[in-house]
């Protein structure tokens, strides 16, 4: 949600915060803005749509500078226009600002009324002034910490001062900020990243933390303004360098890069020459803990419900799931022997990390299933499983989720096993079958063509609906808010025996509906369902895996089936066809599969 780039250095900066304002696109993509100091002057540059038009602007092309900063935007406060970009400047002041400002009329009106003037609709422009403000009569430390106390919300922030040729202030309360550190040249971003292509030495900054970055030197402070020191990480070559290959979109990249996500999950966590699963320093014992409770947003959403599934099915602890802006504000019974686990890949969700928050304020025990392991949920959760997954850059989330369930059938295995709820030789069982689903998702991952075929009659349509039973139901769910957030069709998930509790009045002659019955134990329920739907006029995609047995049914306009495992693991070969029926059918719209219409990957606001 917004990006953000510093460069303090001793060569020009403008091309390089342009570089990495294309890496952070993934963010924010609605507008974006750079601004320099030279020859004692703030300059500052704003295109409304992508960082290519500010590119192109003559103005950029001949910035002059050796310190900047510069901002994709996802708007929050006003349209997305050159006006709304960032950054935000008066004639002493330049900020870019990630996060929501809840004060910001109160702050306005006090400001107006001290004479400043004000040319956005942005609840950061507020942010500018009070700095200029209170430098009247402070000093930069402590007009920032004034700055900092009167703000209300949640903020990253990137600051230049045009009386400081060799200073960008980076400050952070929820919204993460990262530091990085180069030769002559140090680094402000709001993700590792947006630096990785500069360092590999990085510094996060903690909630109520600001920093002072200088050419040669990096300060960090407390909210008090104390000084503080900090460590500097080292990342793996690996993780610096990710692009798109041979391929037209990082999405398609992803969703064939799921073979390998799964293999880097069982290799990390299970064990082979123990037949065990690997997962150590668990801070508690095992019977300190009688339920889970599953708490995330969007996709990884549908992931704790995946797990709550095989939660129930699998081991006798009790399960809920939670989403967790709706978590975050209900008056909820902490419990002591509950797990609570949070699940994110970017790490850095406001909702997820304010359920965390709250739940540590509260003494729970804590577990994440993250992706980015230098995040804030990672980093303020009592034990971390991470999905290993490589960085994902497509904002439609997809080898995410299937590194999330993944991860979460690995740690439900694991408990059953150690509360005896699985015998060894089931749970043996298991893990041979686990061992065996990279290949088979390989295999799934060919049925292209079909799903070309058939995305033309989901884009001709009104809408569309995906139904599912017990273990399909979440990945129904999954599908739906892929074929709408890529396509922007009208899509509705929903467990198919509800269908006639009110949905099946939806149902038209020629409606697209996708059927996901596996054969498992809710095979024959949910092909009664299907039935129920073609007898209205539904043209029905019936996905199911391979068998011997024939599909007993009239009337069904494509069927396409996934290779064959068991009932637990069926639910990640599903997935594959729903995210590819998603992926083509934008394909064919021409839409923008990477980034689509109004989204941003981290959503760092509430
Ligand atoms: C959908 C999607 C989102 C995210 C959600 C949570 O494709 O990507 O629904 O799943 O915004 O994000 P994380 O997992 O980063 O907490």
């Amino acid at each position: 949600m917004c990006g953000i780039i510093g460069i303090n250095s001793s060569k020009p900066v403008s091309a390089t915060i342009i570089n990495s304002l294309k890496k952070l696109e993934y963010r924010g993509y609605d507008s974006a803005g750079i601004a320099t100091l030279s020859a004692g002057l703030i300059n500052e540059v704003k295109s409304e749509g992508r960082v290519d038009n500010l590119e192109k602007d003559s103005l950029v092309q001949n910035m002059q500078g050796t310190i900047g900063i510069g901002h994709v935007r996802w708007a929050t406060h006003g349209l997305p226009n050159s006006i709304n970009a960032h950054p935000h400047s008066s004639q002493n002041v330049s900020v870019v600002h990630n996060g929501i400002i809840e004060n910001s009329t109160l702050l306005k009106k006090f400001l107006v009324s001290k004479g400043h003037k004000f040319k956005s609709q942005t609840d950061t422009e507020v942010i500018v002034h009070l700095i200029t403000e209170y430098l009247k009569t402070k000093n930069i430390i402590d007009s920032i910490k004034k700055t900092l106390k009167s703000l209300h919300g949640s903020f990253a922030l990137g600051i230049l001062f045009k009386d400081q040729p060799d200073l960008i202030v980076g400050a952070r309360r929820g919204s993460p900020l990262a530091v990085g550190y180069g030769p002559n040249e140090n680094y402000l971003g709001s993700d590792s990243y947006a630096l990785k292509s500069m360092t590999n030495k990085i510094t996060y900054l903690n909630d109520g933390e600001f920093c002072f970055i200088k050419k040669d030197q990096v300060e960090f402070f407390n909210n008090e303004g104390i000084k503080i020191n900090k460590k500097v990480l080292q990342l793996s070559s690996e993780e610096q360098k990710y692009d798109k290959g041979d391929y037209k979109h990082f999405m398609a990249k992803e969703i064939d890069e799921q073979p390998k996500t799964l293999k880097n999950g069982i290799n990390e966590y299970l064990d082979n020459i123990n037949n065990d699963i690997n997962i150590y320093n668990f801070p508690w014992k095992i019977s300190e803990i009688s339920s889970v409770l599953l708490i995330g947003c969007g996709t990884a959403y549908h992931s704790c419900l995946m797990a709550k599934y095989w939660f129930e099915q699998i081991t006798s602890l009790d399960v809920n799931v939670d989403i967790a802006s709706e978590f975050r504000y209900r008056k909820n019974r902490f419990k002591k022997d509950t797990l609570y686990v949070f699940v994110s890949q970017s790490g850095e969700t406001a909702d997820t990390y304010a359920a965390l928050d709250l739940c540590k304020q509260n003494g729970m025990k804590t577990c994440s299933v993250v992706n980015i392991i230098e995040s804030s949920i990672a980093r303020d959760s009592d034990f971390v499983l991470p999905i290993h997954c490589g960085i994902e850059i497509g904002v439609a989330s997809t080898k995410a989720f299937l590194g999330q369930m993944l991860i979460l059938y690995i740690l439900c295995l694991k408990l059953s096993f150690l509360r005896k709820d699985l015998d060894k030789d089931n749970f043996i069982k298991k893990l041979i079958d686990l061992k065996k689903l990279p290949k088979l998702v390989d295999q799934t991952l060919l049925t292209d063509n079909k799903i070309q075929s058939v995305s033309s009659s989901f884009n001709e349509a009104k809408g569309s609906m995906f139904l599912g039973r017990g273990f399909s139901y979440p990945i129904a769910l999954e599908g739906a808010l892929k074929l709408k957030e890529l396509s922007y069709i009208h899509a509705e998930g929903y467990p198919a025996g509800e269908m006639k509790h009110g949905p099946l009045a939806l149902i038209e002659e020629g409606m697209p509906v996708v059927v996901l019955a596996p054969r498992d134990s809710y095979y024959k329920k949910t092909i009664s369902n299907m039935q129920e739907v073609i007898a209205r006029g539904a043209k029905v995609l019936l996905i199911t895996n391979k068998s011997e047995d024939e599909i007993i049914s009239e009337n069904i306009w494509e069927t396409l089936e996934v290779e064959n495992t068991n009932e637990d693991l069926l639910p990640f070969l599903l997935t594959i066809p729903l995210q590819k029926l998603a992926y083509y059918s934008a394909l064919k719209k021409g839409y923008d599969i990477d980034k689509p219409r109004n989204l941003a990957k981290s959503v760092t606001v509430e």
